[in-house]
């Protein structure tokens, strides 16, 4: 569908410029377009639109909901595409149904060892490099645009940071390896596609999630598989 809209003001964000589009198309008795958002502050990954041919649209690390109106000119056409894979039906218009994600966290992306009352913060020493690490890999919003952007729709960006985020840290040693067996198994399941490494997933994650969690994933489900029991 093409829509004109004028009156846009360069601060607006992309999802009010939305939101003022879909109040015209209301007005006018005509059916808004469906996208999805929730937080607006770049923290809940539910804003997954294709602007322009780039996942969350042309700015680095940059979520669709922390995009402004100032960047685009003056009457420019944007073509805005929901996220495409197979993993990801489109509900309508440019909602699309993520729940793979979620299935893949129910399968391990938690810890479910009973670690009693919370301990004081530095009563489990953490060396700097690895809570770093830690904290960069747990920053994945579940947004998928490392999917949406990726030929082969892989899913193993987000299920890498998920992965790491637990391996680097203490708490999520003891059941590391069947976690990392889960997720991946389930990721499979899901439909998504293999990893080729071309780097997309990483040059358009908006929280910059490196590509180096990828290799740390294969080196612990390498390492799961051949000590399973
Ligand atoms: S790795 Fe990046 S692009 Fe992929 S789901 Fe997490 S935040 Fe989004
Ligand atoms: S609406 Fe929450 S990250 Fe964009």
């Amino acid at each position: 569908m093409d829509y004109s809209i004028s009156n846009i003001n360069s601060d607006m964000s992309f999802l009010e410029m939305m939101d003022v589009l879909n109040e015209e198309l209301v007005r006018k008795g005509e059916a808004p377009v469906v996208f999805d958002h929730d937080c607006r502050e770049g923290i809940c990954g539910m804003c997954s639109m294709y602007i322009n041919g780039r996942a969350h649209g042309p700015k680095q690390a940059t979520t669709t909901c922390q995009l402004y109106m100032r960047n685009f000119s003056d009457g420019e056409t944007i073509v805005i595409e929901p996220w495409r894979a197979s993993a990801f039906p489109v509900l309508k218009d440019l909602s699309v149904d993520r729940g793979s994600f979620d299935r893949i966290m129910s399968a391990g992306g938690f810890i479910s060892v009973n670690t009693g009352q919370a301990q004081d913060a530095n009563a489990i020493p953490v060396n700097k490099e690895d809570a770093d690490l830690a904290m960069d890999a747990a920053a994945c919003i579940g947004c998928g645009a490392c999917v949406a952007a990726c030929k082969n729709a892989s899913a193993m960006l987000f299920v890498s940071a998920k992965v790491s985020q637990y391996a680097l840290l203490p708490q999520g040693q003891a059941e590391r390896r069947e976690r990392v067996l889960a997720m991946v198994n389930q990721m499979e399941e899901e439909g998504f596609g293999s990893c080729t490494n071309t780097g997309a997933c990483e040059a358009e994650c908006p929280k910059e999630i490196s590509i180096s969690n990828i290799a740390r994933l294969n080196r612990e489900y390498f390492s799961a598989s051949i000590t399973k029991g």
